[in-house]
């Protein structure tokens, strides 16, 4: 068992829930270090948001260790968990519909609203990675491109300041342009040093932004490795995981 050190954004261990009185995920384990990229990645059914699910105590049958940033969570309410500990872009996105892109992002940062300079801070941070959103932050945030409102997705988590990101899937559904756009996006955040959970289907994306990945395949974790380790063996194994 591994022990959980300074260095660690999230620790999972023995997580196993699900819905109603059925486990999907079983028995997992992972972690993040701080600044550190990780990618879950797997087939659709496999369980994946619903780890993340767990991670942001939206999962109401869940069982095992969550820490983030050395905080146990496991049992805590979703607003505790949001509360500048773990903030996520969920599938689909969901941005606010009606909403500019400012006040998408401006709701991100809800949390702070005692923090006006805090806020102006991140909402000036975001502009800064995303260029191409600032220039669009009076529009209606559901009418820009699908590559644009990932990046208003992402730019809303941000928005949060947690201490560990999380992204479900952004990729799914993104015309190839917007794809290498998002990749770029992710890459940048990145460097940034954040500690992020990508979940992912596409391979390439996650080798290209995340320092380790592990594979997860019928609710159990089935691999794990470095990606820099990954070479045309280890994704073809990873290819036959995805299916
Ligand atoms: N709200 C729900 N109620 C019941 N079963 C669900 C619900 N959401 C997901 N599941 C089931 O849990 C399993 C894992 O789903 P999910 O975590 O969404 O997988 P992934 O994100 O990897 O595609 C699937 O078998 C799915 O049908
Ligand atoms: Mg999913």
């Amino acid at each position: 068992m591994s022990a959980t050190t300074q260095t660690d954004a999230l620790v999972v261990e023995g997580l196993s829930g699900g819905y109603d009185r059925f486990d999907v995920v079983h028995d997992i384990a992972f972690r993040v270090g701080c600044g550190e990229a990780v990618a879950l990645l797997g087939p659709n059914g496999a369980g994946k948001t619903t780890v993340l699910r767990a991670i942001m105590g939206l999962l109401r049958h869940r069982r095992g260790r969550i820490e983030i940033d050395g905080t146990d969570v496991v049992a805590a309410p979703p607003h505790r968990i949001a509360r500048g500990l773990a903030a996520m872009v969920p599938e689909g996105r969901r941005l606010f519909v009606g909403q500019s892109v400012e006040d998408n992002l401006r709701l991100g940062g809800i949390r702070l609203r005692g923090d006006r300079a805090r806020t102006e801070e991140l909402l000036a941070g975001v502009f800064e990675l995303f260029p191409v959103i600032e220039r669009y932050r009076d529009r209606e945030a559901t009418a820009l491109s699908g590559g644009e409102q990932q990046m208003v997705a992402i730019g809303r988590m941000m928005m949060a300041d947690p201490a560990l990101m999380l992204l479900d899937e952004p990729s799914l559904g993104l015309a190839p342009l917007a794809i290498a756009d998002l990749s770029a996006a992710l890459r940048r955040l990145r460097e940034q040093d954040r500690s992020i959970l990508l979940v992912e289907q596409r391979v390439d994306i996650a080798l290209e932004v995340c320092d380790r990945i592990y594979v997860l395949s019928g609710g159990r974790i089935v691999d794990e490795g470095r990606a820099s380790d990954m070479g045309a063996e280890g994704r073809a194994l990873i290819d036959a995981y995805l299916g």
